[in-house]
């Protein structure tokens, strides 16, 4: 079977392009606080900044030093939170070592209209009331929801298997596709017989960060394939899923890089626009 690629970058590119004419009324402005210098998040970092560049949003990039303490960076998200001048601001994660436990209370305070990166309970909450009130979504799953809709594929009556639970993207785009008419399962590190749950799924998305564990026996013949996992694999990046055997057998399948990686910028800026003008409506 002949797979169709799914590729980000003009879905990324057509969203983007979408959002020009709002960001030049609007004027938002996104803040990405960094603490330490851990080399992953400097690399998303970058490519958050640079597709702000591309699409004129105002931006800034606070970089704080390794060793910042709890009451230093609770410090600045409150300054954040009350700076008139400042739309959305997102914490990167994850944090130093220090910090991580403290991860719940740092999102905690980030106030729900500034949490772009839709990662506190109130924008999670909202979600579970329908699609209408995913105002700020996490850029993830929003990315996932905007490939399949960019290529037409219908979510609606079909049975989306995810696996991983996480609180940024399992548990968000689990919820999204159930607003969608999908019948939806969650499989996760204990759930048993993975391969019988994964063969059943018409979407399959696999969002876990484990190396090619979705192989091709896994994977029904004709379904979408969806993979947000990256690793780095002898200095190359590698995702969830045993991309060429799966291939054989995918109608559909995302790459890795070049899936969903370039939508969740797309999403995060998108998340930017929507707070401003929500922000504006609600003043
Ligand atoms: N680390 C990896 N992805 C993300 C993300 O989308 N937001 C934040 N804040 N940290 C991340």
């Amino acid at each position: 079977m002949s797979s169709l690629l799914l590729s980000g970058r003009p879905v990324a590119d057509s969203l983007l392009g979408s959002l020009k004419g709002e960001i030049k009324k609007l004027n938002p402005k996104l803040v990405v606080v960094q603490v330490g210098d851990d080399p992953a998040s400097a690399s998303y970092i970058k490519q958050k900044l640079k597709s702000c560049e591309a699409v004129g949003l105002r931006h800034e990039h606070k970089h704080l030093p390794e060793k910042t303490t709890l009451s230093e960076l609770m410090m600045l998200i409150g300054t954040l939170n009350t700076d008139p001048d400042v739309t959305g601001f997102i914490v990167q994660l994850p944090l130093p070592k220090h910090l991580q436990s403290h991860v719940p209370d740092i999102i905690r305070a980030i106030d729900p209209k500034k949490d772009i990166d839709g990662f506190g309970a109130y924008n999670l909450g909202k979600m579970f009331l329908s699609v209408e009130f995913e105002h700020l979504p996490p850029a993830t799953p929003s990315g996932v929801i905007e490939l399949l809709k960019y290529y037409k594929l219908p979510i609606e009556g079909k049975h989306a298997v995810i696996v991983g639970r996480s609180n940024i993207v399992g548990k968000p785009l689990a919820i999204m596709l159930l607003n969608r008419g999908a019948t939806v399962t969650i499989c996760h590190s204990k759930t048993k017989n993975l391969s019988a749950m994964t063969k059943q799924a018409d979407i399959l998305v696999a969002a876990v960060g484990s190396p090619k564990m979705i192989t091709k026996d896994m994977v029904k013949l004709g379904a979408v394939v969806i993979d947000i996992g990256v690793s780095r694999v002898d200095g190359k990046l590698c995702g969830d899923v045993d991309f060429d055997a799966v291939s054989e057998v995918a109608s559909a399948i995302t790459p890795v890089p070049g899936g969903v990686g370039p939508l969740t910028v797309a999403s995060l800026i998108r998340n930017c626009v929507t707070a401003k003008r929500r922000q504006m409506e609600n003043a």
